[in-house]
């Protein structure tokens, strides 16, 4: 598109002519200009009747808005952003929490009257279009404190067990309603194929059609029975999900992202056509197909193009040939990535099929910005309206205008007896037994262990609900420590064999030890999100290494548990224990990790990545291809 000339440095007297010029341009842009938007609507407006048939809801509500209005429902806005009034001034379409937005204090309740409140401004605007609010809860309610945390996508890949996915969307969506909200930036359905990349984590496998039955079980658990959003009346709006981020954000190539210092998140994604269809759509053709409501553009470039601009995947592919309803969100702010040039971007991103802009900070300049747009015929009326159209669709389809305020009595689900044994049994099944010897010729081998006998417990990680969770917990980055409730893995060792039998020493250094007793040494990765978790080494720090030596000097059976966001290297040391679990994010119910351990559950968790051996040997692409040895292929676990 030719480069636009910013009015904004023309002298003030050119400018006015041409702003005035841009306002008659505007009014014949929007068909016949009607003289103001009638003040009351009346009460029998077709829009309104419930039992009309959406689409005709849709049509009515569309032909009362003034283009102000459109661009408003068009506009999404982080919380801390949104100013009493602004909701109601700027006819906000909808409102985000992004990581860590939670309302001061942080419960149940108060996320519910904050939510409340932005929708009575909505409720008392003209149109009274209820405000949409989303959140990530991409493991449970994550920003919710004492919410239910399972395990993160990594975790429920190696689990793969579709019905357990569908559950835990549905346990989520229960808690997340509770609190007001009926919209989730999840599931994510990136197929990750470099570990390196800070959001393994949320990926489910590096296998497509692994990520597609998960995706597509997530949404609909999430959504609802059969995967469309259907309000039951009264009890608050249906939830809806996300199938983020379209598409090939975990394809990108290490050292190609030209955001801040991250190396690989939101970098470039190459490849040809084939590729793109066999590696990196089928998610999305599974997530159209289980009637997923919103889709949102990712960061990453595809073939050195900026995703929110690629208009023949969004337009064309996605809501075209796949025949996607609902509507595009843009990543947080990840429109402006197109171009510096902030008009040359909205309007490329908008005219590429980005319905929502997820702006998240100044709603004015975008609203302002794209007037313009439309004014100077940059952006077509009937794109416009096309993207308005899709999200009161989905607004309408989900009840929101009935009932569009918080479930409350949900709030007896948080944490509920039901969800802690869904995220129990999730962790269990998630454990990946990768090495279980005997530690000499004449024993057996070291798991599963003695529930009668002592256990020595090592490792920083052993106590710590903060690097169980990782990130996108409490905080956008996750954080160490006691975040949040839950039952760390030496609490559940504890609750397993009673506190008189379990002993503690972060290092090891234990001042006391029978060494034919068994040592469990729990290490991990410091919590991160997004590019934040780029890591070149993968390797395990070396305080975790220094306890593992040490705890193989001392005791005679060592078993590693490993609670990372991905395959890490794991060194010589950390390779010589007796027993090796991966035991990856878990969530909050550690539980699940002992009832592996000690034989309560029998393992079943099958690795969904291939784990390397080192860093060279990536990207993934290069296992699957043949070209390079996994340390144990994708698949491997063991059981007994
Ligand atoms: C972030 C993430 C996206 C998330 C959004 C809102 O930058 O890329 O996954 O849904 O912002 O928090």
């Amino acid at each position: 598109m030719k480069k636009r000339r910013d009015v904004r440095f023309l002298p003030s007297a050119t400018r006015s002519a041409v702003f005035a010029c841009l306002c008659v341009l505007a009014l014949a842009a929007c068909g016949s200009p009607k003289a103001a938007p009638e003040k009351r609507v009346p009460a029998d407006a077709p829009y309104k009747d419930a039992k009309r048939p959406v689409e005709e809801r849709v049509a009515d509500l569309l032909s009362r808005m003034t283009l102000e209005e459109k661009i408003g429902q068009m506009t999404q806005l982080e919380k801390g952003s949104v100013k009493s009034g602004d909701v109601r001034t700027l006819s906000l379409g909808s409102v985000l929490s992004g990581g860590g937005g939670s309302p001061r204090p942080n419960t149940p309740a108060a996320w519910a009257d904050m939510i409340d409140g932005f929708q009575d401004e909505a409720l008392s605007t003209r149109l009274g279009i209820p405000v949409l609010y989303g959140v990530d809860s991409v493991h449970g309610h994550n920003n919710l404190r004492n919410a239910t945390v399972f395990p993160h996508n990594i975790g429920l890949g190696a689990a793969g067990d579709a019905e357990l996915t569908r559950a835990i969307g549905a346990a989520t969506a229960e808690e997340t309603l509770a609190t007001g909200i009926p919209w989730t930036f999840a599931p994510c359905v990136a197929v990750a194929r470099d570990p390196r990349w800070g959001r393994t984590y949320e990926s489910f496998s590096q296998d497509p059609l692994a990520v597609s039955a998960l995706g597509a079980a997530f949404i609909r658990g999430f959504q609802g029975a059969d995967g469309t959003a259907g309000a039951a009346p009264g009890t608050g709006p249906s939830p809806i999900a996300t199938a983020k981020h379209f598409l090939g954000d975990g394809a990108a190539r290490w050292g190609t992202s030209l955001t801040g210092n991250y190396k690989i998140d939101q970098g470039d994604a190459t490849g040809d056509d084939a590729y793109l269809r066999a590696a990196l759509l089928p998610p999305y053709i599974e997530a159209v197909n289980a009637g997923v409501r919103t889709v949102m553009v990712s960061f990453s470039s595809w073939n050195g193009v900026k995703m929110h601009a690629q208009k023949g995947l969004i337009a064309d592919l996605l809501k075209g040939r796949l025949g996607f309803t609902g509507f595009v969100v843009s990543d947080w702010g990840g429109m402006d990535q197109i171009d510096g040039d902030y008009y040359t971007a909205m309007v490329t991103g908008i005219n590429a099929g980005v319905d929502m802009n997820m702006v998240p900070y100044d709603g004015r300049t975008f609203i302002q910005v794209v007037s313009r747009a439309v004014a100077a015929g940059d952006i077509p009326m009937g794109r416009i309206d096309d993207a308005v159209s899709r999200i009161l669709r989905v607004k309408f389809e989900m009840g929101l205008f009935e009932a569009p305020k918080a479930n409350r009595a949900l709030a007896s689900t948080i944490r509920s007896a039901e969800h802690l044994a869904l995220a129990r049994e999730a962790v269990a099944k998630s454990q990946v037994v990768l090495k279980n010897a005997a530690p000499s010729a004449d024993s057996s081998a070291v798991l599963p262990l003695d529930p009668t006998a002592k256990v020595y417990v090592a490792g920083g990680a052993a106590d710590n609900i903060g690097i169980q969770c990782g990130g996108w917990t409490m905080e956008w980055q996750g954080r160490s420590g006691p975040i949040t409730e839950g039952t760390t893995v030496l609490e559940a060792i504890r609750e397993a064999v009673g506190a008189e039998n379990t002993s503690y020493e972060a290092q090891a250094r234990f001042a006391e030890r029978d060494r034919s007793a068994v040592c469990v040494v729990v290490v991990g990765e410091l919590p991160y999100a997004e590019g934040m978790g780029d890591s070149a080494a993968l390797s395990l720090s070396a305080g975790d290494i220094g306890t593992i030596e040490l705890a193989r000097k001392s005791f005679d059976r060592v078993v590693l548990l490993v609670l990372s966001g991905r395959p890490i290297v794991l060194g010589s040391e950390a390779l010589a224990c007796d027993a090796i679990v991966a035991s990856w994010l878990p969530g909050t119910e550690a539980g699940g990790v002992a009832d592996v351990l000690f034989g309560k559950v029998r393992p079943t968790g099958r690795l969904s990545f291939d784990w390397l051996k080192t860093v060279d040997q990536l990207p993934q692409d290069r296992f699957m291809s043949g070209a390079e040895t996994p340390l144990w292929p994708v698949g491997f676990g063991l059981s007994w």
